[in-house]
């Protein structure tokens, strides 16, 4: 029966970390940018194409305080899965 309950621990264990290990670049944002706020909504309506241009809007924000602990990579690496150039 423990090793049962050992086998059950170590697959939880193992597929929480692969989930983790896995998650977008986007899952980090969409805890606060959800609904109205997504981000691709945000880009459509502020017509962002490029990266760069997401980049300079997340810094224009007047929020960008929120974001002080995401890097540029992890802007492109969201404008990557935004389909943005
Ligand atoms: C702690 C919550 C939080 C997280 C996490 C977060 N944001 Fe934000 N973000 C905000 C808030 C709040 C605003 C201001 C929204 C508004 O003005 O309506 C904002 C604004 C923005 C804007 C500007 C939107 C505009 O209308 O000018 C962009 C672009 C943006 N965020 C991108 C990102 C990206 C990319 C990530 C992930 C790497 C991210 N955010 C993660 C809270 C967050």
């Amino acid at each position: 029966m423990k090793r049962i309950i050992a086998i059950v621990l170590a697959i939880v264990f193992v597929l929480g970390l692969t989930s983790l290990t896995f998650a977008s670049a986007l899952e980090k944002c969409n805890k606060c940018h959800k609904d109205a706020k997504s981000l691709d909504k945000v880009v459509a309506a502020k017509k962002i194409e490029t990266a760069d241009a997401f980049i300079k809007a997340v810094k224009a924000s007047p929020k960008a305080e929120l974001h002080k602990k995401f890097t540029d990579d992890d802007y492109k690496a969201v404008a990557k899965e935004l389909k943005l150039k």
